[in-house]
């Protein structure tokens, strides 16, 4: 067994949270949006990232991502969480142009303001890079390259899935009291799913007598079969339990068995991906994706608001349907719902532990199966503890 790397302060107190906001997600590349949510001029997704305003926006072709803050007097220029509408603010009427330049005050002349003032006014822009479908937004002046915080096999894995996505994307965000790291060490505990998802997650899986995963022995997969472009990924294994842990080692991807049989709606799809498995991407800081046999997929994102909070972000999209088959709302809203069921039964329990870390001294023991989730704390010491310490 270990000892967690973690004390219960890291979960519920501000000082710490000051800290990542600063150290993670102030610096790491962090998921702001799908390219299926901005295929279109003037498409916008407005999120708060490390507690930044932060706008992502089609402009002329282009995804930009700005400080969701209009130069004039800081209305964020977009004010719903997703659409389409043009870079102008809504309070008095500032445009701008796809660069972020000025491109037209109202009334000019109440401002008095002169020309050299109007060239130099530009909305704050910050790095922006795609993997596949999937955005990242980096904050920082002088961004890391992607490679550095994710392994070459986890971005392949994003970029060959993102061909299969069906264009329509169910959305929904809501609040929740606990710990963003608790979610992550929570989407990495696979022996949980047994116990709190007995009725929902489990009985899709193949979970074998010591608890784990099985391992896919025969599937039809168009990513991971040889001859496949995902033949040769190399899944996560077994962490160590102790050492210092690279920044790309604290995501994972992991892959198992998980036994098909048709829905009603599988005929409504072009061949999936994946059939007969589930795979899995847990993308620190803050980001779970995964398939469920290629048919759908699941994305969810858990932003950090304050110590113990977090704004939780959810995705769900199907695999292309048919040529001839009219979108369907309906299938993406039940699927949403059961995504929702296994959130939920998750969120009781881990609101429970945020309350019950707040008056604690330590966090019990690790078992040598949860060595991912100790080298997650372990990375977060090794960037944090100095200043946290203090
Ligand atoms: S705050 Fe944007 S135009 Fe005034
Ligand atoms: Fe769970």
């Amino acid at each position: 067994m270990i000892e967690p790397a973690l004390p219960p302060a890291c979960y519920t107190d501000d000082k710490w949270f000051e800290l990542e906001q600063h150290r993670i997600f102030g610096r790491l590349w962090l998921f702001a949006g799908l390219t299926q949510q901005l295929a279109t001029e003037n498409s916008f997704v407005a999120r708060e990232l490390g507690g930044v305003p932060v706008l992502v926006q089609n402009l002329g072709g282009e995804l930009r991502a700005f400080r969701n803050s209009c130069a004039h007097r800081g209305m964020p220029l977009q004010v719903a969480p997703c659409g389409t509408r043009r870079l102008i603010c809504p309070y008095h009427g500032w445009a701008y142009n796809d660069d972020g330049s000025l491109r037209g005050v109202p009334n000019a002349k109440i401002y008095n303001m002169c020309d050299a003032t109007k060239e130099s006014i530009r909305l704050q822009s910050y790095a922006l890079t795609t993997v596949g479908n999937f955005v990242f937004v980096n904050l920082s002046p002088n961004p890391l390259p992607i490679a550095e915080q994710f392994s070459e096999d986890l971005l392949r894995i994003l970029r060959e899935v993102s061909p299969y996505f069906a264009p329509d994307v169910s959305y929904t965000h809501f609040a929740c009291n606990y710990d963003w790291k608790l979610n992550f060490e929570n989407v990495l505990d696979w022996n949980h799913a047994q116990f709190v998802h007995s009725q929902t997650l489990a009985p899709l899986l193949q979970i074998e007598s010591s608890g784990t995963f099985s391992a896919v022995e025969s599937n039809q997969s168009k990513l991971f079969l040889e001859g496949s472009p995902l033949a040769d990924i190399v899944f996560s294994g077994d962490a160590p339990l102790a050492g210092k842990v690279a920044l790309k080692d604290v995501s994972r991807i992991g892959r198992s068995s998980m036994p098909y049989s048709a829905r009603w709606f599988s005929s409504l799809f072009e061949e999936p991906c994946d059939r007969g498995a589930f795979f899995a991407c847990n993308i620190f800081p803050n980001v779970n994706f995964g398939s469920i046999h290629g048919e759908s997929f699941y994305l969810q994102q858990y932003v950090p608001t304050a110590a113990g909070r977090i704004d939780y972000h959810s995705w769900v999209f199907t695999t292309k349907l048919k040529a001839r088959v009219p979108p369907q709302p309906h299938l993406l809203w039940g699927i949403h719902h059961a995504e929702k069921r296994v959130i939920d039964e998750d969120a009781v329990l881990l609101t429970a532990l945020q309350k019950s870390l707040q008056a604690a001294d330590s966090i019990g023991l690790m078992g040598d199966h949860e060595a991912t989730l100790h080298a997650m704390g372990r990375w977060y010491m090794q960037e944090l503890s100095e200043e946290g310490a203090a």
